[in-house]
């Protein structure tokens, strides 16, 4: 698998499994019905770092953002997004992302990274979990998950 930083003629190989995933509406406090322009501009937008990773065969079978989480005085705080193409998912693509990311973020100077709203039932929290990052705290009831009912959204941080 290669990790690199993500091209403009990228996008119609992320959309497919951008889309499946914010349709499901139980990982992303985005609207269902996000159009592929829409989501184009919240993914690959002004002032984000994008990732892709390939598999051996040149398929794009992840993505990842990296961005400053606020603005001004606080712009040394990063924010970032994954997603892996559900029917590649637990394969450790979203591991290796997620560990690439944090260098680069690193690297590009960010003092630490949040996730603003960590679906509580997310298994990603696992993930996050394990490479360091702790839950700030929880809004209680805030995401209207299709299984799970109301649940909670973390504020997870680490440290870089
Ligand atoms: C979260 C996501 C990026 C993880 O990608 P992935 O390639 O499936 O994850 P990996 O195979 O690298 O698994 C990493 C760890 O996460 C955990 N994990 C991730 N997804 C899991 C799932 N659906 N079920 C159980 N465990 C899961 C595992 O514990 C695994 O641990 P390990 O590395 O010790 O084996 C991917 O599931 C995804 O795109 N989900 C939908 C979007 C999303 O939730 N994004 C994150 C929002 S906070």
């Amino acid at each position: 698998m290669l990790i690199r930083e993500a091209v403009a003629d990228d996008w119609p190989r992320i959309w497919p499994f951008w889309h499946r995933i914010v349709a499901a509406a139980e990982t992303y406090a985005w609207d269902p019905d996000t159009s592929e322009e829409a989501a184009r501009a919240l993914w690959m937008g002004p002032g984000k770092r994008v990732y892709v990773a390939e598999d051996g065969f040149g398929a794009v079978v992840g993505s990842a953002y990296v961005t400053p989480n606020y603005g001004g005085p606080a712009a040394g705080i990063a924010n970032a997004a994954f997603m892996v193409d559900p029917g590649q998912g637990g394969r450790g693509i979203g591991r290796a992302l997620a560990e690439h990311v944090l260098t680069a973020a690193r690297a590009a100077g960010f003092r630490a990274m949040v996730f603003n709203a960590v679906v509580e039932t997310n298994p990603a929290v696992r993930l996050w979990t394990s490479l360091g990052f702790t839950v700030l705290g929880t809004v209680p009831d805030a995401f209207e998950h299709p299984r799970d009912g109301l649940v909670g959204l973390h504020v997870m941080y680490r440290a870089l």
